[in-house]
């Protein structure tokens, strides 16, 4: 199987290529990212040498660089690619529409051109927006409240219409607050981490009781691979963690572990139409394809405080922008880009 991955350097696609290496060592991999900010060549340093894994660096909304890739025929693309903050959403709307909704309607005519067998669009749980009770199903209505929602949704209802229309093989995978390495330190998990381990104070939206649904990123990658595998074309999938946890209870989780008092809570301005909370119904993937989430919440959340621990070559320069400067220039030179894999 050749799968092409796209924002393969980002957090949950890095995560994602690892997992495939070690439960697929046959699978052949092109990962395709244009490296914004959050593209990390680094995150992938242990593969970057596995002659089954090729990285090509460009951007979904380009037309000609995404045709060349999809023209080496993938079994399947799995679409990670997204500007994925909220709070650059709401400073900066466009780049979100641009890549969010526009590169997946490059991604989905270009796919259409060579008949790919299998595309999946990575969307997320807060296409539905916020919900005081219950929780949302995948036939909820799509109810996004801020720039970054908006543009999954819109990409969301695209990728149905390709179904429709096209007849094209397209699922959807909506998942919860992802969490674990990797994960940028603009999130709140990593950034309250790094935060802390600098000695600093950690920034607590508004009440801090808006509510988030957590899940192990491996948990995610292991019910991506599983909807690769087996799930049903034109299906949407909800895979969340049944974790709910207020961001107060998240917070006193992480300064408990790293031995720091609730002084350290900087109570700041809310954030803009923050929802106040989020929560799925996973009853499909569980019934339909057995899916159930392994890691325990608390557990993999100090495992993730301790890789912050380890880990600091891997978050220190990216906060200090350090990062940025060194890898990006090789790559701009096209360093790494020409290998083939067939
Ligand atoms: P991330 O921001 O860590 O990574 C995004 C990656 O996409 C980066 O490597 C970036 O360089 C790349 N990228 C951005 N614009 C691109 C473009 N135009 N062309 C090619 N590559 C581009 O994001 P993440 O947290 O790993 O999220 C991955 C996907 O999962 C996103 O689609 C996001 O919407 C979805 N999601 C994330 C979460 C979460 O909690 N992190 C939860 C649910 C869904
Ligand atoms: P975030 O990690 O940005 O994920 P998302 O907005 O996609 O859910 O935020 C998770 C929750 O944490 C959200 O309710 C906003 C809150 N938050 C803070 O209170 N402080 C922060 O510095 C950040 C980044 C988020």
């Amino acid at each position: 199987m050749k799968i092409l991955i796209t924002g393969g350097a980002g957090f949950i696609g890095s995560n994602f290529i690892r997992y495939i290496f070690k439960k697929h060592p046959d699978y052949k991999i092109i990962n395709f990212d244009k490296l914004t900010y959050a593209g990390n060549l680094e995150n992938l340093k242990d593969v970057e040498d596995n002659p089954d894994y090729k990285f090509v660096k460009g951007d979904i909304c380009d037309k000609k660089i995404v045709d060349e890739v999809i023209s080496e025929k993938p079994d399947a693309i799995i679409n990670f690619a997204a500007e994925s903050h909220v709070d650059r959403s709401i400073s900066d709307p466009h780049s979100f529409l641009k890549t969010d909704m526009q590169g997946v309607i490059t991604l989905l005519e270009i796919a259409k051109k060579y008949n790919i067998k299998r595309f999946i669009q990575i969307s997320t749980d807060e296409v539905y927006g916020s919900i005081n009770e219950t929780s949302c199903a995948e036939k909820h209505p799509l109810n996004p409240s801020n720039p970054y929602s908006a543009s999954k949704a819109a990409a969301d209802l695209m990728v149905h219409s390709y179904f429709v229309t096209y007849k094209m093989p397209v699922l959807t995978v909506r998942s919860s607050n992802n969490f674990g390495p990797y994960q940028y330190p603009e999130k709140i998990i990593p950034l309250f981490i790094t935060n802390l381990l600098e000695d600093k104070k950690v920034p607590l939206y508004g009440d801090g009781l808006n509510i988030r649904d957590w899940l192990y990123v491996l948990d995610n990658c292991e019910a991506i691979d599983l909807i690769l595998d087996k799930g049903k074309e034109g299906e949407v999938y909800n895979v969340g963690g049944g974790n709910e946890k207020t961001n107060l209870e998240i917070t006193r989780l992480i300064l408990r572990e790293m031995g720091k008092d609730e002084s350290y809570i900087d109570y700041v301005e809310d954030r803009l139409g923050h929802d106040r909370r989020y929560s799925l119904d996973s009853s499909k993937i569980k019934e339909t394809l057995g899916w159930q989430p392994k890691y325990n919440f608390e557990q993999s959340l100090k495992k993730t405080i301790q890789w912050y621990r380890n880990n600091e070559w891997w978050w220190k320069k990216i906060k200090s922008g350090e990062y940025l400067e060194y890898y990006k220039k090789q790559y701009e030179t096209g360093y790494k880009t020409q290998k083939r894999i067939s």
